[in-house]
């Protein structure tokens, strides 16, 4: 790139592009997940980059994705959870199966079954850390983080199950009971 040739005044020129193209491209793999490898949440961390990124800010999966000026914030620009406090799971996991809050803007089931459980374990425990301390106003390290109960097929646990098996027993023998009267009116000459 730097020849004999070249005049001092080029190989300057030169030098600084190099160096300037080295610094942003090491500055651009600075900014990592905030969560390390060996801890559970980290693949929630990585899910989360891939699939929030763009409309979320979050320093611990690295993403910008919210309004950084009110003035120019647009209406899918969601909000920031480095300050919004996002718990427990269950929240979270609304907010993914129904499209936010309202609906109206963010997608829903963006991530699916246990890839949604682990993005919300993982907002849920790093959100709102950058909050600022409002006097009198819980903080979110203070709120209950809480769990998603681990999923139990329905068919094993409650085949002798006495209260769900009479109520829809009773519920359905009453219809066809009334099924049954309506046919034969008719059928009666
Ligand atoms: C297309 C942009 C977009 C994407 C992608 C997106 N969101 Fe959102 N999100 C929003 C907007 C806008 C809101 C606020 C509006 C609302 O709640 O209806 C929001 C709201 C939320 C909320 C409720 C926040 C609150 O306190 O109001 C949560 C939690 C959330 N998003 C999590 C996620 C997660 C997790 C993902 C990735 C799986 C994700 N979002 C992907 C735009 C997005």
């Amino acid at each position: 790139m730097i020849s004999a040739r070249m005049s001092r005044p080029a190989k300057v020129l030169v030098l600084a592009a190099v160096v300037t193209i080295a610094a942003v491209v090491t500055a651009c793999g600075t900014e990592s997940i905030g969560v390390q490898k060996s801890n559970p949440l980290h693949e929630g961390a990585v899910l989360f980059s891939q699939r929030c990124a763009g409309c979320h800010t979050f320093s611990y999966a690295a993403t910008h994705g919210s309004a950084a000026n009110v003035r120019s914030a647009q209406a899918n620009n969601g909000p920031n959870f480095d300050i919004r406090c996002e718990r427990p799971v269950a929240r979270v996991l609304y907010a993914i199966e129904n499209g936010g809050f309202s609906g109206a803007y963010m997608p829903q089931n963006v991530v699916v079954g246990q890839d949604a459980i682990k993005v919300a374990e993982f907002v849920a425990t790093y959100s709102g850390r950058h909050a600022p301390t409002v006097p009198g106003v819980q903080t979110c390290s203070e709120m209950n983080v809480s769990t998603i109960p681990a999923f139990t097929p329905v068919a094993t646990t409650t085949p002798a199950s006495s209260t769900t098996t009479a109520t829809t027993g009773s519920s359905s023998a009453a219809k066809p009971a009334k099924h049954k009267h309506a046919k034969k009116k008719p059928g009666h000459p």
